[in-house]
């Protein structure tokens, strides 16, 4: 198949281009590096020993996209195109709404002018909100959200999900992530943030590489076996994985589908620690903070249908997240800035 990664050249969509062309498609990447570089791309193409068709562009310009669709024949889209810091979209609300939905408009009417019938969306944990314990299932009901960022992905799960109702040929899986660290093995791609990491992995090898004086572990005196939150991490080279079950999957069939990518095992913010400089054989500089407002003690997925319906598991532990994560930071301490 020939797939259109939109938001391609970011975090996830550059590992699932690798995933993706190893596992014998062909992917046309859209970017337009507002959080990204273009040398996530050549690196992409280096590791696949490929020309990786790729567009400067932005997603929610209907009019480049008909160009790229005039230019290529897609048979699938996979939607990573977005902005998706939370403190980030409390103060930008408007610019969050407006890249984030727009973005899923111009893809559905590109798709529905060009007959392209099939998208894969990156949805996320945060749809459950509060209100659901865990392990969490794709049946709970989506949750009240806490921040704008968390209500533009319960928005465009809506958006598709009607998109499937005039058109009955239309397959839309909504994949809900979890919490995807590490790298590609190599280290020549992984997580690159702008600015100060808000995320734990990102903060962590950042400060092991000394860009970040000391690591502030949000709340140690949770109801956890050791004070601190449960997050399902999950390895982003399983994460891409799954995008190539789901890609597969989406054509497959029709209708709206939700499927967990996580691995169904909560790690504490502890673990992550200690485990990092067990396998990475280091210090890490760190101290108990205060909680940081939103937080819930404990957040981790159902792994069991994507099993079923996609035959996906996570493979990776988390000594091979900790492992990956540190050796891309170590090969590119400045991320992807020379
Ligand atoms: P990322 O920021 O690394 O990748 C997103 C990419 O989209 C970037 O390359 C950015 O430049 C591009 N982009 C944004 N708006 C665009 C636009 N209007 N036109 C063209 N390109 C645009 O983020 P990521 O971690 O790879 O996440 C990918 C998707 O998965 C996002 O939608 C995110 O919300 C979702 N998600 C991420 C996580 C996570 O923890 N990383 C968890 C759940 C869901
Ligand atoms: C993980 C744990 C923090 C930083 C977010 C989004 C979610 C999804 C994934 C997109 C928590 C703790 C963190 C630090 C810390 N993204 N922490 N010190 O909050 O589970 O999920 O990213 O959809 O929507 O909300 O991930 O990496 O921010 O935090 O102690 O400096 O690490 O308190 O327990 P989170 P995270």
């Amino acid at each position: 198949m020939r797939v259109l990664l939109a938001g391609g050249a970011g975090f996830i969509g550059s590992h699932t281009a690798v995933a993706l062309i190893e596992a014998g498609h062909d992917v046309v990447i859209v970017d337009n590096y507002s959080n990204s570089s273009e040398e996530a791309v050549r690196r992409v193409g280096q590791l696949t020993n490929t020309e990786v068709t790729h567009y400067e562009a932005d997603v929610k310009d209907v009019d480049a996209l008909n160009k790229i669709f005039d230019e290529n024949k897609i048979d699938c889209v996979i939607h990573f195109a977005g902005l998706k810091a939370v403190g980030e979209s409390v103060q930008k609300p408007i610019e969050y709404y407006r890249n984030n939905i727009d973005t899923t408009l111009a893809l559905l009417e590109v798709m529905r002018s060009h007959n392209v019938k099939n998208i894969v969306f990156s949805s996320s944990a945060t749809v459950y909100g509060s209100e659901n314990k865990s392990p969490l299932t794709e049946d709970c009901k989506k949750g009240t959200c806490t921040n704008p960022y968390g209500w533009t992905k319960w928005m465009m799960e809506q958006i598709l999900t009607d998109a499937t109702v005039p058109d009955q040929d239309l397959s839309v899986i909504l994949l809900r992530y979890f919490n995807p660290i590490g790298a590609h093995p190599s280290g020549l791609i992984g997580e690159d943030p702008q600015g100060i990491p808000n995320n734990l992995m990102p903060y962590v090898t950042q400060v092991a590489v000394g860009r970040r004086e000391k690591l502030t572990v949000f709340g140690g005196d949770y109801p956890t076996p050791d004070g601190t939150c449960l997050r399902d991490y999950i390895h982003v080279m399983d994460l891409a994985d799954g995008h190539v079950k789901a890609v597969e999957y989406a054509a497959s069939r029709k209708g709206t589908d939700i499927i967990n990518l996580g691995t169904g095992h909560p790690y504490s913010v502890l673990d992550i620690v200690h485990t990092f400089e067990e396998v990475n054989n280091m210090k890490l500089n760190y101290e108990i903070g205060p909680r940081r407002a939103g937080d819930l003690p404990e957040l981790y997925s159902s792994a069991q249908k994507a099993k079923d319906v996609l035959g996906w598991e996570a493979k990776r532990d988390l000594a091979d997240m900790c492992r990956d994560s540190w050796n891309f930071q170590k090969k590119n301490p400045q991320g992807y800035k020379k």
